[in-house]
């Protein structure tokens, strides 16, 4: 792979940053996934502005403008001939030169991105969903901030695995927060589907965004409230989202069977017009 880092394209054996960095010793770096299908930027202008966002949120300063930020997208693209599949990007506050918890605001910021091509139409999860285990949400209180302080989701979906399921919904005071790295939703009887309200405690999904919209266009009436494990035990379907894997359905929690135990029909609806309005 040929990646991007701090205005040079490289090999990605000789893409090296410094032990010192920031990014490394404290996680003070923040970081976005775009996916990339049929050659394009998927919800390029969401991702670029929490990017911003996030960045801004800490004091870090973005190392280039918005028209260099869009070009390096399209030309690390291009360099992998990559024309499906996800770009992530990582903008960390840099090196001091020693380790301090103290930071000054003139630091230069380490930028770079990679590429990792996969497919994302063509999933098995796509069609026959995931289980989930519900799990502590344990993380701090700025869940808003897209930062790579990425231990908890990380082995809160091991703490999954061991149970047999294949990922994480994260649970704060009885309640789903989100699934370790996208966004819960539950389907009710009557086809309302559910997700959290933005909040410190959750991620502003770009996918969120766009999958509200195209719901409520296509007449699927949504509600933005917290729900409980027992919802989701007792929900006719479950979904995620996120920029990696769309709409993907959710077909247990905890060994409970959702629904019917099979992907649902709204879920897979949504997931059907996500691509479409997409593409
Ligand atoms: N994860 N919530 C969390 C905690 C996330 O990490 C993500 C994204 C989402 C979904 O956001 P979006 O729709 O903008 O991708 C929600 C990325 C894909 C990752 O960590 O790889």
């Amino acid at each position: 792979r040929i990646v991007y880092l701090n205005g040079e394209w490289l090999p990605e054996a000789e893409a090296k940053v410094s032990v010192f960095d920031r990014g490394y010793l404290f996680s003070d770096a923040i970081y976005e996934v775009t996916c990339v299908l049929d050659g394009k930027l998927l919800d390029y202008d969401g991702h670029s502005a929490r990017l911003k966002r996030s960045t801004g949120a800490i004091g870090i300063k973005m190392p280039v403008d918005d028209e260099t930020l869009l070009s390096l997208h399209r030309q690390i693209a291009e360099k992998n001939e990559m024309t499906e599949g996800l770009i992530y990007l990582q903008v960390s506050r840099g090196n001091p030169g020693d380790r301090d918890f103290m930071f000054t605001d003139d630091m230069t910021p380490t930028f770079f991105m990679f590429t990792q091509k996969k497919n994302v139409i063509e999933t098995k999860t796509g069609k026959n969903g995931i289980t989930v285990a519900s799990v502590e949400d344990l993380r701090w209180g700025r869940c808003d901030i897209k930062t790579t302080q990425l231990l908890y989701p990380s082995l809160a979906k091991m703490e999954a695995h061991e149970k047999g399921a294949d990922d994480a919904w994260l649970v704060r005071d009885g309640l789903v927060t989100e699934q370790s790295s996208a966004t819960a939703y539950i389907v009710t009887k009557d086809d309302v589907v559910i997700t959290r309200p933005l909040s410190h405690e959750i991620l502003p999904g770009i996918t969120r965004a766009s999958a509200l919209v195209i719901a409520e266009k296509n007449g699927i009436k949504v509600e933005e409230r917290a729900f409980s494990v027992d919802e989701v035990k007792a929900a006719k379907e479950a979904f995620y989202t996120s920029a990696s894997n769309f709409v993907t359905p959710v077909t247990a929690i905890d060994g409970h069977p959702i629904g019917d135990g099979k992907p649902g029909a709204l879920s897979l609806k949504l997931r059907d017009l996500y691509i479409e309005d997409r593409r």
